[in-house]
């Protein structure tokens, strides 16, 4: 996977994908700072947030410090020459210089594309709008075998805002590669788009949460993506529409478990937190083993 970008989730074939899960069980302890290494020093990671970030930031940033490597980059346009005019080309011509490989994350969709054609170095798509969130599937599935022991057969459902999200777009299409049953639970107005449903297998579509919760084995929860709606009153009258509390989740397996990209906003309540079904926290430390193994992969100090 030496120089490779990762920009779609249908960039990486199914043992690719299992080549990042079986590297990253090897480097948990590391990710746990409970070994150390330098695998990657002497390499530099560029970050570039032209969006707001906490978990991939941070967690790219750990995984390579983790290994030895080093960080630049920026999380605030209005400190950088964007500020100045500077467009996505020369931002990219010029940090690819800088750097090893570097992560992008841009409100327009297609950005990460667009920066990976201009790039000799790899791009990873840390986000672009409502398009794709690859690095977030990888640690998802990660997350779900460690908590299933495996993928194939089991239901999930996908749970909120399926339109603009970018999480459940990359990952609907990796589960079903990886042969689960596809739930979508969402508003009318927030459906998952067209051009995802036709490559993805479904299990069954609805709104309520109600009517699939006993079959499920993962409810994966998203936030309504506030800042992608056109028109505030819309996103008003959809905020809210969805609340995973302990009460609900009476009626699910007593092993279903709960997953988030996060941030969540009122989607869990917190009383799930100290259940057995919440696995969101677990998910957001698989960020680090994870992309420390898809950073050691790319950047060819793994095979
Ligand atoms: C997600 C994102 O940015 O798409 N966050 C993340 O990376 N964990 C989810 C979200 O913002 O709702």
């Amino acid at each position: 996977m030496k120089g490779r970008d990762i920009i779609s989730i249908r960039d990486l074939k199914k043992e690719e994908i299992e080549l990042v899960f079986s590297v990253a069980d090897s480097m948990v302890d590391i990710a746990l700072g409970k070994k150390e290494s330098n695998a990657l020093e002497h390499k530099i990671l560029a970050t570039l947030f032209f969006e707001p970030s906490t978990r991939t930031k941070m967690s790219f940033e750990s995984a390579m410090l983790r290994l030895g490597g080093r960080c630049i980059g920026f999380s605030d346009i209005g400190a950088t020459s964007v500020a100045k005019g500077e467009n996505l080309h020369d931002t990219v011509r010029v940090v690819e210089s800088y750097s090893d490989a570097m992560v992008i994350r841009h409100p327009k969709e297609g950005a990460a594309r667009y920066a990976a054609e201009i790039s000799e170095k790899p791009v990873i798509n840390a986000g672009d709008g409502s398009g794709e969130h690859p690095t977030q599937t990888l640690l998802d599935l990660y997350t779900m075998k460690k908590a299933m022991g495996g993928i194939a057969g089991k239901n999930v459902l996908l749970v909120g805002d399926l339109k603009y999200g970018r999480t459940v777009h990359s990952l609907a299409r990796a589960l079903s590669l990886f042969g689960a049953g596809i739930f979508l639970i969402s508003p009318r107005e927030l459906e998952m788009p067209e051009e995802v449903k036709k490559e993805i297998n479904i299990e069954a579509e609805g709104e309520r949460i109600e009517d699939h919760i006993r079959e499920a084995d993962v409810i994966y929860v998203t936030r309504i993506q506030k800042e992608r709606f056109p028109d505030p009153a819309e996103y008003a009258k959809l905020s809210g529409r969805y609340r995973i509390d302990s009460k609900l989740l009476e009626m699910a397996k007593k092993e279903c478990i709960v997953m988030h990209p996060l941030p969540r906003v009122e989607e869990i309540a917190y009383d799930v937190d100290s259940t057995e079904h919440a696995w969101y926290f677990r998910e957001a430390f698989n960020g680090i083993p994870v992309r420390m193994a898809l950073l050691s992969l790319i950047m060819g100090v793994v095979e």
